[in-house]
């Protein structure tokens, strides 16, 4: 693009006045014309010199190859190409806002509420996280019970990646566990109990507001 170039020869102009002011003062001063063209060839070496090294640094800089031809750079594909691949945080942290009983084995525990949901890719009305990229995950769950002690787990896609046992409580129990794991892009992920009409603990009780907690966090797209 033409204006690229204008623009750079403006900036490298803009660099090169107060040193080739001063030069040519000198150079008006001298009255051998011999010496005078010499030293005009040699300036207009250098910037060429310097103008074509700044052309191939900001050349890689903008595209990451070699030999990029600057006029013919599409600066606003360019820009879109950059926004594109740009990272957008995905997290979420959500609570379960009301005790729940009889929940058994295959049965999404679902966290009703959220304080955050940046993204909007946890969905309350399942209790399911939709991976909106490939990437590497953390997520974190904490289930207070009362009852029998039992396991909780961490699905991805189907599959147990990760568990956590609420030991036997004495009035009530619980526990958290934490995972750093691969997850694919559309694969969905919740926590579930193992076990028989299991009991969770959430909203306000003598426990405390919210005890149960499920949250996870977008650490690096791969
Ligand atoms: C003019 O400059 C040239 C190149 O620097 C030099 O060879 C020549 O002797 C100079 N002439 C005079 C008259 O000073
Ligand atoms: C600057 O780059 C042009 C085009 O690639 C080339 O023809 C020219 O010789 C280069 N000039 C210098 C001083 O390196
Ligand atoms: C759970 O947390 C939410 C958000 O902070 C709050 O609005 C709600 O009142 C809490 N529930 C209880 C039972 O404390």
């Amino acid at each position: 693009m033409a204006c690229n170039k204008a623009l750079l020869l403006v900036s490298l102009y803009c660099l090169y006045l107060p040193v080739t002011s001063t030069k040519l003062t000198t150079l008006l001063r001298d009255k051998n014309l011999t010496s005078l063209k010499e030293r005009l060839t040699n300036l207009e070496q250098t910037i060429e010199r310097r103008l074509n090294v700044t052309e191939v640094l900001l050349g890689q800089l903008l595209t990451g190859r070699n030999g990029a031809n600057l006029e013919t750079l599409n600066v606003l594909s360019l820009r879109s190409q950059i926004l594109r691949t740009a990272f957008s945080p995905v997290l979420f942290s959500a609570y379960k806002s009301s005790s729940e009983s009889g929940i058994s084995t295959n049965v999404k525990i679902r966290f009703e509420g959220t304080y955050i949901n940046i993204g909007n890719h946890y969905h309350t009305e399942h209790g399911i996280f939709i991976a909106p990229v490939t990437g590497v995950y953390m997520f974190h769950w904490t289930i207070i019970t009362g009852g029998t002690g039992y396991t909780t787990q961490l699905m991805v896609a189907g599959s147990s990646r990760a568990s956590s046992y609420v030991p036997f409580p004495g009035g009530a129990d619980s526990s958290s566990a934490m995972v750093i794991i691969s997850v694919n892009k559309e694969d969905h992920v919740w926590i579930q109990i193992y076990g028989s009409s299991k009991h969770v603990y959430g909203g306000s009780t003598s426990y405390g507001n919210n005890q149960s907690t499920f949250s996870g966090i977008l650490l690096q797209k791969t």
